[in-house]
């Protein structure tokens, strides 16, 4: 039987969200998902980079115990309130601008941009896959971004694939998305001082072996034997090429939306919203099994 008959057959389908990146997977509840539909969705993902479930009702297990089909999970990092974790789920993390009783956000990255980037990328081992369900929304902003590195890697004049082929770049430790400094991180101006860890500019994908533009962060990021302004120049010349709206997916987020990406082939970014709004989403990350490893072609 074909994919598409296969597919048919279970009742899902796979309608791809732009001809770059992502996909939204119709007629399955992440609740329970049989092992035929684990291979399509898997499948899927490796194709698309980035998937979309709508009207997904989910407790916090359910999400965990979907994700870890993808591989072990991270237990959530520290968020800017100082909690470890969501009590009992050390595998949830919250992103949310919204105040407990203390005053305190009861999660991370607050109402402001989230920069592209691709998550903890100044790991030696980066998170395989991020994942996000929306709880609460707000009535407008907060929109979440995918872009996709291997058109990104495409787009490149064939001089500038060249030019790059070998170098790797350091993706910094020091700043997250939102602009906060990681727990424990002095931070310096000088991008060839700041921690962070090499990876090449291009990484082969483990799973289809596609070519991939790995930038990581803007930020602090510095291309390994290059003077400062030569890397910062180079820098911008690729990153052009990776954020054009053509190579760009945006989400508007409806309540029960779980949307997740390969941080290997893709970076997100967030648009920032109201503050006075709610916005709520439960968040898992699947751990980065292999270090990225350079394109060889
Ligand atoms: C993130 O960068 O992981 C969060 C994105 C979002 O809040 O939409």
């Amino acid at each position: 039987m074909s994919d598409t008959a296969q597919s048919a057959s279970m009742g899902m389908d796979a309608r791809p969200l732009t001809p770059v990146v992502g996909a939204e997977i119709l007629g399955v509840d992440l609740g329970n998902v049989d092992d035929a539909q684990f291979a399509f969705i898997r499948q899927a993902f490796d194709r698309h980079a980035g998937l979309l479930f709508r009207g997904q009702d989910l407790s916090p297990e359910q999400l965990v115990a979907f994700s870890r089909r993808f591989g072990d999970l991270d237990h959530a990092p520290i968020m800017e309130n100082g909690q470890t974790a969501v009590p009992g789920l050390p595998e949830v993390y919250l992103v949310s601008n919204i105040k407990g009783p203390d005053g305190k956000e009861i999660g991370s990255l607050g109402a402001g941009e989230a920069v592209w980037h691709t998550d903890m990328s100044y790991l030696a081992a980066p998170p395989d896959i991020s994942m996000l369900h929306a709880i609460e929304v707000p009535p407008a902003g907060g929109d979440t971004w995918l872009c996709g590195m291997n058109a990104a890697y495409n787009a490149l004049p064939e001089e500038l694939k060249r030019r790059v082929k070998g170098l790797r770049i350091k993706h910094d430790g020091t700043y997250n998305s939102g602009g906060y400094v990681r727990q424990g991180v002095t931070p310096t101006d000088d991008p060839r001082e700041s921690p962070g860890t090499y990876h090449p500019v291009v990484i082969a994908h483990p799973n289809t072996g596609q070519p991939l533009l790995y930038l990581g962060r803007r930020r602090m990021a510095h291309i390994e034997g290059l003077d400062l302004a030569e890397s910062e120049a180079l820098l911008d010349e690729l990153w052009s090429y990776a954020t054009r709206e053509e190579n760009a997916y945006r989400h508007h987020w409806r309540i029960g939306d779980v949307l997740m990406w390969d941080n290997r082939a893709t970076m997100h970014r967030r648009d920032p919203f109201d503050a006075a709004s709610r916005r709520l989403m439960r968040r898992t990350q699947v751990k980065g099994a292999l270090k990225p490893a350079a394109y060889a072609g």
